[in-house]
């Protein structure tokens, strides 16, 4: 064979093994069936076709054994709930059915036992938020632009593409049970509700249909005079009520099943009844009114604080607790788990366990806007999990953040909770591999809140990361289990706590780079002139010579009275507060003595330091399991893990040597000294360096 049929052929191969690469696209959808299996169904419905379809693709039951889908009421089982026995799905709707058949097939392909059981969702509403702007591009998304909005001209138009990708995107939803999409974002485009956007909209609607997705829509509350000619938009005034009342029902005529609004006010610069001299509830009941008639809801935030010097941790709390009780029934409040804002340790929003004649719904963040992007590998089920087994006290011992929200100790017409979505255009959805797992977490939380992460992180991984290659390697499933299950879920597990001991442990929080509002690097001394004193660092970390943290006992800014009892007083002392949190709630002197006997100093020092070298432990554990892993996500994740090691070095050298100007300590010399200058930290954005 001549040179150029040589390089021709190799070329080919190439392609050919291109063609079948690896890059992450199938999420955690990769069963193939190994047998067939008989399909008993009296119905036929688009619903139910899906479902018969994913059985016989995964089926990896019995060979030839009779599975059947039966829609037969039962009190026991609750709105998409079903039970599963090994030859049956039971459930009282078509959804049930489905649902039903993704649990099958996860029990199947992840090796668990299948007994008569029922199975009914935490929640009603499991509902995706999409911080998706129409020009495509995504606010805090780290995984390229929009799966539903691009930019210009094309922008409303509809193709095959879009199609095909709306509909994967159904699939990976409701295989984990998310059965809604906030379209776009929380800072919306006045033009959301316009004749064209709708129609756009309804096209999406119709390929997430058939998956139970309910489509929901961010909008301005300022609508009516932006877009509709009024000269107010004042929720009381009866022409703006009559508008909504119009746009309302023109949506659900091209959309029956539009699931309702969600809608920031008064918030970070957006409109909201406050400029009409009107309350939260005043806004929220006149939406609600106008979606009841159809069955819609109305998600309201309560992600609002003023510019000013107070406490920003205390002011949602000070806004809603005056309005309970006064909120329409098909209102839910929208809570973000922590009173700041998503940062990697915080503790529970007191507004969860006070709010008691007013539905509340938590709000998570897949997306990784103060975890690292989508550079860094953090798995978040474990901090979704603290926050949903944190004790409130509302109703005594048990009143957890899970079971308050979940209708379990207060009725709740709906029951909701919603995750500010990771997904974009890029191949792998998420921009990195790992984070796909926070996008199945949180549908599987949703579905079920008392599920463990070890748990989820065992099916995800089991799900995501075939055991082909192991098969060609000829090795046997048990090394699979042993050097590539284990170690990586244990990395899995440790990620979150790694990425608070390097970036902002003991209760520190928003000390971020704020050159370029990425959110992203360590900025301990970002403090710009003339910006909102609340968007500074020092705000946060308050670091004088005496000592740091923010003093939010009633001594000073008095949020711990937020809670309620033993919470209140066990925060207020720095003898009995979680050290998790203790600089989130004291501010306390250098010297002081922590439980190990360190001076708080040194355990921050020592804290910073375990943090970098847990993120060098996970590229070691990674770099070994290569055995295992597909060439290209195996290079993939590598990589970002060297950049994550870089960066968890940058976050400890800036913070200990910025945090050492006050303490005037040294940094005990027993561990890793600092290799960067504070100088060139405090001019450089880490999003610069990586460039
Ligand atoms: C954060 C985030 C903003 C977002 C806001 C919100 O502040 O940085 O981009 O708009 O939260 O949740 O509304």
């Amino acid at each position: 064979m001549s040179m150029k049929c040589n390089i021709l052929l190799f070329i080919l191969i190439l392609f050919a093994f291109n063609l079948h690469a690896e890059d992450g696209h199938n999420l955690w959808l990769r069963g193939k069936s190994s047998g067939s299996v008989n399909i008993v169904c009296a119905k036929s419905s688009s619903t139910l076709d899906i479902a018969k379809q994913e059985l016989v693709q995964g089926w990896q039951g019995q060979n030839g054994a009779k599975f059947t889908l039966k829609i037969k009421k039962d009190k026991a089982i609750k709105s998409d709930g079903f039970i599963l026995s090994e030859n049956e799905v039971q459930a009282n709707t078509e959804l049930g059915i489905l649902y039903g058949v993704y649990e099958l097939l996860r029990r199947q392909q992840t090796g668990q036992t299948i007994q008569n059981e029922i199975c009914n969702p935490s929640y009603g509403c499991r509902v995706l938020n999409h911080w998706d702007n129409l020009d495509g591009t995504v606010e805090r998304g780290y995984a390229g632009h929009s799966i539903f909005w691009h930019d210009g001209e094309k922008g409303y138009a509809v193709n095959d593409n879009d199609r095909k990708l709306w509909k994967e995107y159904a699939r990976a939803n409701a295989s984990i049970g998310i059965n809604g999409s906030v379209l776009n974002n929380v800072n919306s485009s006045k033009l959301m509700l316009t004749k064209q956007c709708l129609e756009k909209v309804k096209a999406v609607a119709e390929l997430l249909r058939p998956y139970g997705i309910k489509t929901y829509l961010s909008v301005k509350l300022s609508s009516p005079s932006l877009i509709g000619g009024l000269k107010t938009s004042d929720p009381l005034n009866p022409e703006v009520i009559k508008w909504w009342k119009d746009k309302v029902k023109e949506i659900y005529k091209i959309i029956p099943d539009f699931g309702g609004f969600l809608i920031k006010a008064n918030s970070e610069g957006e409109p909201g009844p406050q400029d009409f001299g009107r309350s939260h509830a005043d806004g929220a009941n006149m939406l609600a009114d106008a979606v009841k008639p159809f069955g819609g809801i109305i998600m309201w935030r309560a992600f609002v604080y003023e510019a000013n010097s107070k406490d920003r941790a205390c002011q949602a709390y000070k806004e809603f607790m005056p309005l309970d009780g006064q909120f329409r029934d098909n209102v839910i409040i929208q809570v973000k788990n922590g009173p700041v804002d998503f940062q990697p340790r915080e503790p529970f929003t007191p507004l969860f366990g006070a709010l008691k004649r007013t539905s509340v719904m938590p709000e998570l963040q897949i997306t990784q806007e103060y975890l690292g992007h989508s550079i860094q590998l953090v798995y978040l089920a474990n901090m979704w999990e603290e926050f949903l087994k944190s004790e409130t006290y509302q109703e005594g011992i048990g009143s957890t953040v899970a079971r308050i929200t979940d209708g379990s100790i207060f009725p709740q017409k709906y029951t909701a909770i919603a995750g500010v979505a990771n997904i974009g255009l890029d191949t792998n959805w998420c921009g990195h591999q790992f984070a796909q797992s926070n996008w199945y977490a949180f549908g599987r939380l949703a579905w079920n809140n008392q599920l463990t992460s070890e748990k989820i992180a065992d099916e995800w991984l089991k799900l995501t990361f075939s055991q082909k290659k192991e098969k060609s390697a000829n090795l046997n499933a048990s090394d699979w289990l042993k050097n590539f299950l284990a170690p990586v879920k244990r990395l899995m597990l440790e990620s979150r706590d790694a990425t608070v001991n390097y970036s902002m442990p003991l209760g520190l929080h928003h000390i971020f780079a704020g050159l370029n509002n990425t959110h992203y690097g360590p900025g301990p001394w970002f403090s710009p002139k003339g910006i909102r004193i609340d968007w500074t660092s020092a705000y946060y970390h308050k670091a004088d010579s005496f000592g740091i943290g923010f003093d939010r006992t009633t001594k000073g800014s008095g949020a711990v009275s937020q809670y309620h009892e033993p919470l209140s007083s066990q925060f207020e002392n720095p003898a009995t507060c979680p050290e998790i949190y203790l600089l989130w709630f004291l501010h306390l002197p250098w010297d002081y003595k922590m439980k190990d006997g360190r001076i708080l100093w040194n355990e921050l020092c020592y804290t910073y330091d375990k943090g970098v070298n847990e993120v060098r432990q996970f590229q070691k554990t990674w770099d070994k399991v290569q055995p295992y892993v597909d060439a290209q996500r195996f290079s993939e994740v590598q990589c970002k893990l060297r950049l994550q090691c870089h960066d968890a070095q940058v976050w400890k050298d800036g913070c200990l040597l910025y945090f050492q100007q006050f303490s005037k300590r040294p940094i005990p010399f027993d561990i890793e000294r600092p290799v960067y200058d504070l100088d060139y930290l405090m001019k450089t954005d880490l999003t610069d360096m990586l460039k």
